[in-house]
């Protein structure tokens, strides 16, 4: 489409690419002669091998430990960025319990043949340790497929580095009759022979089979995500500038991101509605946000029958002028100790009807304005609605929320399982196995289903982080960090980038949001700002992400053939066209999150 404005027709054509390395047939039918010049033709010549459908053989060279080959060979396809990734790091997770396990990941990385792989062989059990040499500062990746000579127990793998302090590397439940995928792992800072050992909670022996433990370096490790980033995160945009039907050379552009894009937000208190400064700062950083108490059940129905809605309506409403999605949080909390008295009193009959009446209620006062629904919060360490209702509540809840708010996507939401694999209750085998049980109940079978996780830390085990959102990710629904936020220590700055860097840099994790809400009276566990909303460090770290994960070229130009090629992050963006020829700038909007790989846009 051309409009005609005065004499001269301009048109702006967008072609979109995906990140750097095109890798399946997903990316579907981006040629690679449109694919700018910047990344060389050994680089187009692999990357439409690859999208030929050649997938499947280079798989098999990955699996037989080919892959450092591999990745020089891509780091050389690319002259804009020099990779460290030496080995890549693998993502994948079966999540079934399996007759036969699987080959060990990283053709067993350190674990030699002789020790673990090939043969079936009672694990390494504290007393008859497997011995590892450990480098210092290295993150290792830890894998391994195991099963019970009896029954059902939880499995825990400990890691014992030189320096003789136990590190929890992972954690599954486990049967006798299949064997199931752990993964996991532990960061090193010190060097020489560590132990790896296997405990269970049941008095049945552990099988191990495939055990992997691959080291990588700290520059490997941000290697691995800065790849994700470039390929999940980022699209190549051609621009082209025509005017009159020419090309128009040296335009000067500016791009600007304005809308979408990957979801960081953060929580927000009502304080907000009486502060025009936490407003302000709010909505200057955030276009997605989560109600830290105002929607829940005890702030809208605190008496009985006394329904309270004006606090969230107006954070809502506050929310919608800014064009910030908002998280419906939550419908239900399945923690008895956040019941109202009057809830907690109530015998099953009536606490059906109660239930009935507050989702009903909640959620048909808010169907079509939020973007997600934490149904039953908290329901792998609680079971509040499960013990009086039956232990098919939380799928009956999923079900009646999607009748009467179709949109959103349903999240289960829960604290611990990237966290903490001390912590037993919501390992990611357990999460993954409650979503089954939500999604087999009838009449559930094509809800929208979203994985929460709260991610509330200390000091986070950063390879376990990573091990547990590649088992997540296999259930095939986006996962989100929902309530991010690092306890006070010295620390707390560098854990709370590194945690942040993991979740963006990790192809299934789809949004995260802060538990950062501001409280006259000091926030939950972590403030971004003062009092007078001047950045405190941790806020300071929040903004170098923003600023870095929205950055947009310096001085854009058309060159001479009007084309300027860039690589953007996903997001909306107002493009401005400035030339001499123009009497009024340009101004367009660019939508990059769009799936369509070309799109022309007249003005
Ligand atoms: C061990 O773990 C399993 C699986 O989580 C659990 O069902 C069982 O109750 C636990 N056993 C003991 C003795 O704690
Ligand atoms: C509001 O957000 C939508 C989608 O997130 C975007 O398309 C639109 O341009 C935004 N509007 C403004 C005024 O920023």
């Amino acid at each position: 489409m051309k409009i005609s404005t005065g004499k001269l027709i301009l048109i702006l054509l967008i072609v979109l690419f995906e990140g750097f390395f095109v890798t399946s047939v997903k990316a579907g039918g981006y040629s690679s002669e449109k694919k700018p010049g910047k990344a060389g033709g050994e680089s187009s010549e692999k990357t439409s091998e690859k999208a030929a459908g050649d997938a499947s053989e280079q798989t098999s060279e990955k699996a037989a430990g080919d892959a450092s080959e591999q990745t020089s060979e891509k780091a050389d396809g690319s002259s804009s960025k020099k990779s460290s990734v030496k080995v890549p790091y693998d993502y994948s997770a079966n999540i079934e319990c399996v007759k036969e396990p699987e080959k060990p990941l990283y053709g067993g990385g350190i674990i030699s043949a002789a020790s673990a792989g090939g043969k079936k062989l009672a694990a390494p059990i504290k007393g008859s340790v497997l011995k590892v040499d450990l480098k210092k500062d290295h993150h290792y990746a830890l894998s391994a497929w195991l099963k019970l000579s009896k029954g059902t127990g939880d499995i825990t793998a400990i890691i014992v580095p030189p320096d003789g302090k136990f590190i929890t590397a992972g954690a599954i439940v486990a049967q006798s009759d299949c064997w199931t995928l752990l993964k996991g792992g532990a960061t090193t800072s010190s060097e020489g022979k560590g132990d790896l050992f296997f405990e269970t909670n049941s008095t049945a022996e552990i099988m191990a089979e495939s055990i992997a433990l691959q080291g990588f370096s700290f520059e490997e490790w941000n290697a691995h995500r800065e790849e994700v980033v470039a390929k999940e995160r980022k699209k190549k945009v051609k621009i082209t500038v025509e005017s009159g039907g020419k090309p128009l050379a040296d335009a000067e552009l500016s791009v600007e991101w304005v809308a979408k894009g990957f979801p960081l937000g953060n929580a927000m208190t009502q304080e907000i509605l009486d502060m025009p400064e936490y407003e302000e700062w709010f909505a200057k950083r955030f276009k997605w946000a989560t109600m830290e108490n105002a929607m829940k059940w005890y702030s809208t129905e605190f008496e009985e029958g006394h329904e309270a809605y004006e606090v969230a309506d107006k954070m809502l409403a506050l929310a919608e002028k800014h064009n910030i999605s908002v998280r419906g949080h939550n419908v239900f909390w399945d923690d008895e100790s956040h019941q109202m008295d009057w809830v907690s009193k109530l015998g099953p009959d009536k606490l059906k009807e109660a239930v009935a009446r507050r989702l009903k209620s909640v959620v048909t006062h808010y169907a079509g304005k939020v973007i997600h629904w934490d149904v039953v919060n908290e329901n792998l360490h609680f079971k509040f609605f499960e013990e009086k209702l039956g232990k098919d509540a939380s799928g009956e809840i999923f079900k009646e929320v999607a009748k009467l708010d179709p949109k959103p996507i349903l999240f289960m939401n829960e604290f611990n399982t990237i966290e903490q694999p001390c912590d037993l209750a919501p390992l990611p085998t357990k999460y993954i196995a409650k979503l089954k049980q939500i999604q087999a109940y009838p009449g559930n079978k094509g809800l929208k289903y979203g994985i929460g996780l709260e991610s509330h830390f200390e000091t986070p085990n950063i390879p376990y982080m990573r091990g547990s959102l590649d088992t997540l990710a296999a259930a095939g629904v986006p996962v989100w960090l929902t309530e991010v936020d690092v306890t006070k220590g010295p620390k707390q700055v560098e854990f709370l980038e590194e945690v942040m860097r993991e979740g963006f840099g990790h192809p299934g994790v789809k949004g995260i949001v802060m538990w950062a809400a501001w409280h006259a009276k000091g926030c939950y566990v972590m403030c971004l700002t003062d009092n007078k909303f001047k950045n405190l460090p941790v806020g300071d770290v929040v903004d170098k992400l923003l600023d870095e994960w929205r950055k947009v070229p310096e001085k854009p130009m058309t060159d001479a053939k009007g084309v300027f090629e860039a690589e953007l992050f996903h997001g909306e963006y107002k493009v401005t066209v400035k030339h001499k020829s123009l009497k009024e700038p340009i101004v367009q909007t660019v939508d990059l999150d769009s799936t369509k790989s070309e799109a022309t846009i007249s003005c």
